[in-house]
């Protein structure tokens, strides 16, 4: 496995992989890999002849007041636990390498960015299109993999793949879990013990909204008793409990037939998200 931070050196590995007809899988990551991030490049590796991994905390998708500085940074044990699952080339670049000017060419994300963390965190998606768009560009990959636990993300990014024509295919890799249902995700080490116990009830709290709206059909009386599971069983606050269509991100209609449930949860500091998607014949 090859470790590279510039630009130069990536293209040029690029670049020779084309050259021998070699097909590329990209799995973008901030680092801090989690079993999730490994499931995404286990899953490119079955795919793809060569598996570029990039590392890289991308500051302009933070708010002012978010985690970027405190975010969690370990790029020796990232490259042991990337190499275990057969990644070719890690790509971690430096901020200045990757944003060398203060630019002033921005994407900007559209309708969906609007609601969901895209309403809590104004710019966000802005600042993934960026770095996404980038390092697409970059690595010319034929693969991209992006975790569904980050749903809003992968839509967005995939109207970006379909309204800017990049020659790529985005694959969705389902959420992995730990064994008590709390979706895993580099923010769970921010969590005090206490907090950890508390998690679960979110995921949990959208298996109880699926199964209300399965059984009445009722969306609001569905998201009533998962945010009174939240309140009950945790001292956290909800930022948001939505229940949309997927991936258009629009609110439900008898028409509906493919679901996301979807929140964002603070339990302490942390703000944890999670979600559904479910599927329904009529
Ligand atoms: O999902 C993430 O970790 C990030 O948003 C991504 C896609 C790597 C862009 O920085």
């Amino acid at each position: 496995m090859k470790v590279v931070k510039t630009i130069v050196e990536l293209k040029e590995q690029v670049k020779r992989a084309k050259s021998e007809g070699k097909s590329i899988g990209l799995v973008p990551t901030m680092g801090y890999l989690h079993e999730g991030h490994l499931t995404l490049a286990d899953t490119a590796r079955q795919d793809n002849d060569l598996v570029i991994m990039s590392i890289f905390v991308n500051p302009t998708q933070f708010g002012p007041n978010e985690d970027f500085e405190s975010y969690p940074r370990d790029l020796e044990r990232d490259c042991k636990l990337a190499e275990t699952v057969g990644v070719d080339i890690i790509f971690a670049p430096s901020v200045e390498e990757m944003y060398p000017t203060d630019g002033g060419i921005y994407i900007r994300a559209g309708r969906q960015a609007e609601i969901l963390c895209g309403a809590s965190r104004p710019g966000h998606f802005d600042g993934v299109l960026q770095v996404v768009a980038k390092l697409f560009h970059l690595s010319e990959p034929n693969r991209a993999y992006f975790g569904q636990k980050d749903a809003q993300q992968v839509a967005i990014i995939q109207t970006m793949v379909r309204d800017y024509n990049f020659p790529l295919e985005i694959r969705t890799v389902p959420i992995v879990r730990e064994v008590d249902g709390l979706a895993k995700s580099s923010r769970n080490v921010y969590l005090t013990e206490q907090e950890r116990k508390e998690a679960p009830a979110i995921f949990e709290s959208l298996q109880i909204a699926k199964e209300e709206y399965l059984a009445s059909r009722k969306v609001e009386k569905a998201k009533e008793l998962a945010k009174k599971h939240i309140e009950d069983k945790t001292t956290g606050k909800i930022d948001y409990f939505e229940f949309l269509s997927y991936p258009d991100l629009k609110p439900i209609t008898n028409e509906t037939r493919d679901f996301l449930l979807a929140t964002a949860v603070y339990i302490g500091k942390t703000r944890l998200i999670d979600n559904i998607i479910f599927h329904t014949k009529g």
